[in-house]
């Protein structure tokens, strides 16, 4: 399934993640960065947990339940976290940021009110060149503050 949808590719069983939703499916908001677990450029969540897409081969998700930056704003915590982003006007250049939201949501919907520190441990991994670090830290606490209220 990816963004709720059912979808069969014929692929061989190392194919990165990455490479089927970009390729593939056409799916290319999640970015290819380094391709190598490093940057958090290509992460969607698969089963709800983030993951790196560049280092996932697709036979490991087979049967489960994929979300891409396509599909995140789908539910009310995926929405509540793109409507902080826009409203702090957190994107400079916006190459990593499909990776950071998709973590972001990920965070919330395992910790609905997240300290700095759990923000910084939860999306450390997810580089962005551009250093909107404190935007981000700040949006992931907006959206908490909008989804509690
Ligand atoms: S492209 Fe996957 S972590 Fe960098
Ligand atoms: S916004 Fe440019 S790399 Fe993060």
């Amino acid at each position: 399934m990816v963004n709720d949808r059912a979808v069969t590719v014929d692929v061989p069983d190392q194919m990165p993640l990455l490479w089927v939703l970009r390729d593939e499916i056409g799916l290319t908001g999640t970015k290819y960065g380094c391709g190598r677990s490093l940057c958090g450029a290509c992460t969607v969540t698969v089963d709800g947990q983030p993951v790196r897409s560049c280092a996932t081969p697709v036979s490991a998700v087979d049967g489960k339940a994929v979300v891409t930056i396509e599909g995140i704003g789908d539910d009310k915590v995926g929405l509540a976290v793109q409507e902080a982003w826009q409203r702090l006007d957190v994107v400079q250049c916006g190459y990593c940021q499909p990776g950071q939201i998709v973590s972001a949501v990920a965070l919330l919907r395992a910790n609905p009110r997240p300290s700095d520190a759990d923000i910084d441990v939860a999306m450390n991994g997810c580089i962005c060149r551009c250093g909107t670090y404190m935007r981000i830290r700040a949006a992931i606490h907006e959206a908490a503050r909008a989804l509690a209220a």
